[in-house]
């Protein structure tokens, strides 16, 4: 009888000291360790003093990025002023947990200011301005923001591989309409000038697979790349729709990209699932969100110029998709409302565990 006792009590030991199932109580970053990946997400500087929202935050990524709040309508309300005070937060946050932080965006079409969009500036007016801007902001976060989405969104939805028409293009423009993405690399390197170690991406919805629009993004950082326009990454945003992701082309496109000598991110992973009236989602659905996570993640982990993995929010008591989708989607990202981790939280984090020797 005395050896059983010996041996539970061994065994109640080695649980207690967590070697039971030590590797399934890896955080995300945990398991990200060693396989040159960041994980990282978007952050609400708001949730900061949520005690549940900053520990999972701070225990699970080790890569944070502002999901609104260096957008120009936050950061440069007024024509002569800037308020970096919700962006200083994030940054300090990261800072204290040892994080990186990605910056998003300088040049968008949205979420800009009545002062800017409706200023009726000139395009020599609104160069200066757009300088300036980049500049300040960029300068202002030197050395501590080590990635920016230089320019968002820039190429249309309706017509397929054109730029989009914008302020920054044509309405009035910076003075380079007509001259293809010559707006967009002006941007480039006003960034590059106030940051030189800062690596500068080109960001994109939509683009993810082979299609139009991404065949029009590749020309032209194929083409920046070629005349050495400072440009080191591509942003693919990864909002995924419908419980479809074409891996392979996912893949394909991961390849073609980062054959020109320029990183890979996905910047905005969420995975919307269809959602009843209170938010719940059907719990199939869970464990096809969780293959996507799973199987996109495991794509990117098989590109060593694939450098980091960032969701957009953690937790689905904070995400745009609600209100993105007039309350019919939800659900879309790791973590439940209350914190408990979802079966895409698993399908993450065995796609990281798996590539750790990669
Ligand atoms: C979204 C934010 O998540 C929302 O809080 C905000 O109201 C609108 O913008 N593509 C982007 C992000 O590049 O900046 C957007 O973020 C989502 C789509």
């Amino acid at each position: 009888m005395k050896w059983r006792a010996l041996v539970f009590v061994l065994v109640t030991a080695l649980l207690c000291l967590g070697f039971g199932d030590g590797v399934r109580e890896q955080s995300l970053r945990e398991a990200a360790q060693g396989s040159g990946m960041l994980i990282g997400t978007a952050v609400r500087p708001a949730q900061l003093s949520e005690m549940a929202y900053s520990s999972t935050l701070a225990r699970e990524f080790n890569m944070l990025e502002p999901e609104d709040v260096l957008k120009w309508e936050v950061v440069h309300p007024e024509r002569e002023s800037f308020d970096f005070s919700q962006g200083d937060q994030i940054v300090d946050f990261a800072a204290r947990h040892g994080m990186k932080v990605r910056g998003h965006t300088l040049v968008w079409h949205q979420q800009n200011p009545k002062w800017l969009t409706d200023g009726r500036y000139t395009s020599g007016e609104l160069a200066q301005i757009i300088e300036k801007h980049i500049k300040t902001v960029v300068g202002h976060y030197r050395g501590k923001i080590f990635a920016w989405d230089v320019v968002n969104e820039a190429f249309d939805e309706l017509h397929v591989g054109e730029l989009r028409s914008t302020i920054w293009l044509n309405q009035p423009g910076i003075g380079l309409a007509g001259n293809g993405s010559s707006y967009i690399e002006r941007c480039f390197r006003w960034a590059h000038e106030a940051d030189p170690q800062a690596l500068l991406f080109y960001n994109e919805a939509g683009a993810e697979v082979v299609n139009p629009k991404s065949d029009a993004i590749y020309a032209m950082v194929r083409d920046f790349r070629q005349r050495g326009v400072p440009i080191d990454g591509v942003g693919f945003q990864m909002h995924i729709e419908k419980l479809r992701a074409d891996v392979a082309s996912i893949s394909a496109n991961i390849k073609r990209f980062t054959a020109l000598g320029v990183q890979v991110h996905i910047t905005e992973m969420d995975v919307a699932l269809p959602v009843d009236p209170n938010g719940n989602p059907r719990p199939e659905d869970l464990q096809m969100q969780a293959d996507i996570y799973r199987e996109v993640a495991a794509a990117f982990l098989s590109h060593p110029g694939c450098t980091a993995i960032q969701t957009w929010g953690f937790t689905d008591k904070y995400s745009w998709i609600g209100s993105h989708s007039k309350k019919t989607q939800g659900a879309a990202l790791p973590f439940d409302r209350y914190y408990g981790t979802k079966p895409a939280y698993d399908g993450l984090r065995d796609a990281l565990e798996r590539a750790r020797s990669r």
